[in-house]
């Protein structure tokens, strides 16, 4: 193993084994997938969100809320605690406040909210848990972003705002960190069928009065998905999992987009 080393370039099957990850929002959605992607590889893994789940996707479970200065110090020492280090962090937790009547419309509170959740929690996290990955000169950092990072809502715009910061910082973190064997990457899912977007549909639905298909079928068709069909969480955690290996060891301060083609420039 180089010093740098977190996991074994031999593939899937056992790839993880012996590594320590930690993912946040990890009990549902894209993280729920990730989380069990890791763990199927045979990685040591604890799951952080704010509600309990009976059975979590990978047997260890943290609950805390990231938006906060508290919560991110709690996950921080509690992760450490029950792994003995972190050696890969996602950064995936996140929500939007779905803001109708756009920009003007979006209160101070709203604001902080996104960029709370979005753009701090992993600020924190990484400051809490960067310097034991010094310490052992190898770590990998994931951030969650999102399209709307590049092509942002009309009606969610301090949540846009926060994940493009969050792309920015992760550039400015993986220069700063690379020296320590530490690599910093930002993944960028488009539309992903999780209960965050179960949910938006529920609301178009119940906005609209329209059946459940044809609210889907127009969210597609407005998001733009050459593809034709949003992706699956697990889509996602095959990035992450590939970002977070040695088969990635060259890769950092970068961003990749998993999103069916949506993003429309080059
Ligand atoms: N789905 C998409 O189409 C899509 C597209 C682009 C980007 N993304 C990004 O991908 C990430 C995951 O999205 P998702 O669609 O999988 O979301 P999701 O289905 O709503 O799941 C979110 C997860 O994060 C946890 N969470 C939310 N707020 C939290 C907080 N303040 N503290 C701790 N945990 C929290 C949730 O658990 P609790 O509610 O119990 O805390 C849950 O486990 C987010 O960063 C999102 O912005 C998603």
């Amino acid at each position: 193993m180089t010093s740098a080393t977190v996991a074994s370039a031999s593939g899937p099957a056992g790839e993880f084994s012996g590594v320590r990850v930690l993912v946040t929002g990890g009990t549902k959605g894209i993280g729920a997938a990730v989380a069990l992607r890791f763990a199927e590889a045979g990685a040591d893994v604890v799951v952080a969100a704010r509600t309990p789940v009976d059975e979590p996707p990978t047997g260890r479970f943290v609950a805390a809320d990231i938006a906060t200065a508290d919560g991110t110090a709690t996950l921080a020492a509690q992760a450490t605690h029950m792994l003995g280090g972190v050696d890969v962090l996602i950064n995936n937790a996140g929500s939007q406040t779905h803001i109708p009547g756009g920009a003007l419309d979006a209160a101070d509170d709203d604001w902080y909210h996104d960029l709370d959740t979005n753009l701090m929690s992993a600020v924190r996290l990484d400051r809490a848990l960067l310097p034991g990955m010094i310490a052992q000169n190898r770590g990998v950092i994931i951030h969650i972003t999102s399209g709307q990072a590049r092509l942002p809502g009309a009606a969610s715009l301090p949540y846009a705002a926060a994940k493009a910061a969050t792309t920015v910082y992760s550039k400015g973190l993986a220069n700063e960190v690379g020296k320590h064997g530490i690599r910093v990457n930002t993944v960028v899912p488009g539309l992903i069928q999780t209960p965050a977007v179960t949910r938006r549909l529920d609301q178009i639905t119940a906005d609209s009065g329209q059946d459940a298909e044809t609210a889907r079928r127009q969210l597609i068709d407005r998001v733009g998905i050459p593809l034709g069909r949003p992706g699956r969480p697990a889509d996602v955690a095959e990035l992450v999992a590939f970002l977070a290996s040695d088969r990635a060891a060259f890769i950092t301060g970068s961003q990749y987009a998993v999103d069916g083609g949506s993003i429309p420039t080059v």
